[in-house]
């Protein structure tokens, strides 16, 4: 039970990491807010955990805006009585050189990638200035934020960004109580990355190559981002602030 009485919120928690992690962080004792543009997803979850003993609930959540940042702050302060732990995790991917993006697709990956997180710490940090405690604030970055990838220049430059919103956070608030990190996963078995390579021009040779590419000789599993993840927020990692942490079975070692 290492967040017992910690009080969550997961961003992106309907499918693939932040599922995964939702549902730890509650087998762990947090009580959780699931938030996600998609209900149906963000309740089953919610469902799970419930049959499971644990304590969540969902609330519809487009990250791209400010205002529902923010009610999704309050719904956890209302719900919980608190926000210990902000993991900001929803994203989107895009799999296109620069010249094939249109001015929507640069909208939307920095949109959900990049101020969706800007949005959501801004909206949490006074209550987590306030209250007792320390508190922790995460985002799922991507080993694409620490070395680029072809085909993903959107992609790419959001997850950089999104690493050094982490690292600067980390700087302002690390005498105040509250630690930040970036989980930056490698290549992990999610709808994600079964879409991302369903668009590519050769998927069944994708699969492969996504396989093999990265040292440890397989794709990852949400679960394992969930352990990384759990780490992060806890207070096994008390003196961890400002850190982008590989979850890549050495992708980036090489
Ligand atoms: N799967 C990978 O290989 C991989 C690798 C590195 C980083 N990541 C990152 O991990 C995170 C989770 O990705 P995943 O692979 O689990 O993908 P996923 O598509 O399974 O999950 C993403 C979730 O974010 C939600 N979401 C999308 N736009 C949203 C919005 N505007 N507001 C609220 N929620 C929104 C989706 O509904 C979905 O539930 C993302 O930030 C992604 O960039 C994934």
């Amino acid at each position: 039970m290492r967040l017992e009485n910690k009080a969550a919120i997961v961003t992106g928690a309907g499918t693939g990491i932040g599922r995964a992690c939702a549902k730890r962080f509650a087998k762990e004792g947090a009580q959780v807010l699931i938030a996600d543009i998609q209900a149906e997803e963000g309740q089953a979850v919610v469902d799970e955990i419930a049959e499971a003993g644990g304590e969540a609930r969902f609330r519809e959540t487009d990250v791209r805006e400010p205002d529902q940042n923010e009610r999704m702050v309050e719904e956890c302060l209302d719900a919980f009585g608190g926000l210990d732990i902000l993991f900001c995790n929803a994203g989107v991917t895009l799999a296109a050189e620069i010249t094939e993006t249109s001015d929507e697709d640069i909208d939307h990956l920095l949109n959900v990638n990049v101020k969706g997180g800007m949005y959501a710490a801004r909206a949490a940090v006074p209550h987590m200035l306030e209250q007792e405690g320390d508190s922790s604030i995460l985002f799922t970055a991507s080993k694409t934020g620490l070395v680029a990838q072809e085909d993903s220049p959107l992609y790419c430059a959001s997850k950089g960004a999104a690493v050094m919103l982490a690292k600067a956070l980390a700087l302002d608030y690390a005498d105040r109580g509250i630690r930040v990190n970036a989980l930056c996963p490698g290549i992990i078995d999610t709808p994600m990355l079964e879409r991302y390579i369903e668009d590519l021009p050769n998927p069944q040779d994708a699969w492969q190559e996504f396989r093999q590419a990265q040292p440890i000789g397989r794709l990852g599993t949400p679960e394992e981002c969930a352990d990384a993840a759990l780490w992060l927020v806890s207070e096994e990692a008390r003196f961890i602030t400002g850190v982008a942490l590989p979850v890549d079975g050495g992708f980036t070692a090489e």
